[in-house]
């Protein structure tokens, strides 16, 4: 019944059209107006020039007509010195269309880059301002593609559309002024036979090539009436050269313009979705609660009766009647079987989620009093399986765990962590760039990074969620021995997979389907010959 429910909840998501907020976009495009203005003009120049440039080879055309046609003596002479200046016309506007073409292009991508990059921090930070609930209730290849190909695409399509649109709209309202101004006959004749020339394409278009059937038809126009106009004098060579290229131009910007369509349609609605997660409002618990920063937590921490179910799944209790307390400074381990709630425990301390009934403190604070991003920011420090890595460099990788730490925090943190050695080896250092997902990067040092971006919090309580349990057996132990460093003088709730690395905790504690099994320290748990016992007998075992 609860998974129709949720079905029907994701169906009714993606039937509501979003629409684009031209509002939003307008607030993110205004910082850069002075900049667009510029890339505006530009493109304005080099459309006019491409209006001019049919005319000035018009021009040429004639000259050259001229001379050969007078049969003068001297022809070849003659040819060169009256070609010198309109050439010379032709090659400067060249010159200047590839100057003003870079300019817009150059001012274009500028801006683009600027409004895509300023979209993406807002959008983080309007991701990580949600609750738990909005991970849980969108797919995480979703957000990340928000991220990642929308704003992508949005900021293709700005660039184009402002470029392409704004050249070829101009070059189609310049080129039709021109032919016009050059024969007006002639452009009603071609004018007066599009109908047919279409009529044709289209008849032909379907059995395909309709669109060349046309474009040729054009031509074929041109040549006919504009030969007969030739003719009879009414029309010089080189004005129906002009002509030609003229229409050529339109039926260039127009075949542009028809493509531009299909990438604005696109860019927007990639927009749209964008624009979408920017004005979600962020979590209460994220905005409100106390900041404690006279001083830093000690860790003392209790769970208070806890009751827990998953908002998704109301009816299944994860944790019951749940009471531990973990004093400042000390080691808990949670163990247990998989499925069996420990992550829970994890993911409740974090305020991932708040809890049904009881309650969860540090020193004495609730949890639901606290601010949840000072809370995650600054109090706990988490270490999983994977570590989530971006594709940029290790520096800013480390840096995630407190986007305002200096370079010099961030060192310090991952000599701690024991990854400045492996770091320093890479011929780029801090600089190496760990590659998608960290992919350039072993799992140990994967981890050791994870490690150092927790650090970087200074947190009072570290969380371990199977830290070492993804690793192989060498970097396991390189790894456990940093977390053995760092661990001290901290509160640490461990999730062990292995249970040789929590024997030493101060309290371990096996969790059965939400509730506390068996509680004391190693020793104590062996010769009680329960349940922690079976499980280490069974590792063992496994490990011969
Ligand atoms: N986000 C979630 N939404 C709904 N149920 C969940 C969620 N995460 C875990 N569960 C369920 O909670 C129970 C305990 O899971 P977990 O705390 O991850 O166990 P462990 O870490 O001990 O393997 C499991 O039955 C699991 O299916
Ligand atoms: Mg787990």
């Amino acid at each position: 019944e609860g998974k129709a429910l949720k079905v029907s909840e994701n169906i009714k998501q993606d039937d509501t059209e979003l629409t684009f907020k031209w509002k939003k976009f307008f607030e993110y495009l205004y910082p850069y107006l002075l900049q667009l203005l510029i890339a505006l003009s530009s493109a304005m120049v080099v459309a006019v020039l491409n209006i001019w440039i049919p005319q000035k080879v018009g021009n040429v055309i004639n000259v050259l007509t001229k001379i050969l046609s007078s049969k003068e003596h001297n022809a070849v002479k003659n040819v060169l010195s009256q070609l010198t200046e309109p050439a010379f016309a032709l090659a400067r506007m060249y010159v200047a269309q590839a100057l003003f073409t870079f300019a817009y292009i150059y001012m274009l991508s500028h801006v683009g880059e600027r409004i895509a990059m300023n979209l993406r921090q807002d959008l983080f930070k309007s991701i990580i301002m949600q609750d738990i609930a909005f991970f849980d209730k969108n797919r995480s290849g979703e957000i990340v593609s928000r991220l990642t190909s929308d704003i992508q695409d949005f900021k293709s399509t700005f660039k184009i559309c402002i470029s392409q649109g704004l050249r070829s709209t101009t070059q189609i309202i310049g080129c039709i002024v021109s032919v016009m101004g050059i024969s007006p006959q002639l452009t009603a004749a071609v004018t007066l036979s599009l109908p047919t020339i279409i009529l044709i394409g289209f008849g032909i278009g379907l059995f395909q090539g309709g669109t060349n059937i046309f474009l040729n038809g054009i031509l074929l126009c041109t040549l006919y009436f504009g030969g007969h106009l030739l003719s009879t004098g009414q029309l010089s060579p080189g004005e129906l050269m002009a002509f030609l290229m003229a229409t050529q131009t339109i039926q260039k910007s127009l075949s542009q313009l028809s493509l531009l369509f299909g990438s604005y349609v696109k860019g927007i609605s990639a927009g749209a979705r964008v624009f979408e997660y920017l004005e979600m409002p962020p979590s209460p618990m994220m905005v409100s609660g106390e900041i404690i920063t006279d001083q830093s937590l000690a860790g003392n921490i209790t769970f208070k009766d806890v009751k827990f179910s998953y908002p998704t799944r109301p009816e299944h209790v994860i944790l019951k009647n749940f009471n531990l307390h973990i004093p400042a400074g000390k080691t808990v381990a949670i163990v247990g079987a998989s499925g069996n709630g420990k992550s829970t425990i994890a993911a409740l301390l974090e305020r991932f989620y708040d809890v049904n009934n009881g309650s969860i403190t540090i020193d004495g604070k609730d949890l639901k009093s606290l601010n949840a991003s000072y809370l995650r920011g600054n109090v706990l420090g988490y270490i999983d399986q994977e570590p989530i890595l971006f594709a940029t460099n290790i520096m800013e990788n480390i840096r995630y765990g407190k986007p305002d730490a200096t370079n010099e925090d961030v060192i310090e943190a991952a000599k701690e962590a024991n990854a400045h050695e492996f770091i320093m080896k890479f011929s780029s250092n801090y600089n190496t760039q760990v590659g998608e997902r960290g992919a350039q990067l072993s799992g140990g040092q994967k981890q050791r990074i994870a490690i150092a971006r927790a650090l970087l919090k200074r947190p009072s309580i570290l969380i371990l969620d199977e830290a070492t349990s993804a690793l192989d057996y060498e970097s396991e132990r390189i790894v456990q021995n940093a977390l053995d460093d760092v661990t001290q003088g901290r509160t640490v709730l461990v999730i062990a997979h292995r249970l040789s690395t929590i024997k030493n905790a101060d309290i371990i504690v096996v969790l059965q389907r939400g509730v506390i099994a068996e509680m004391g320290t190693h020793t104590e748990l062996i010769k009680k010959k329960g349940l922690y016992y079976t499980l280490v007998n069974e590792q063992d075992k496994e490990n011969v």
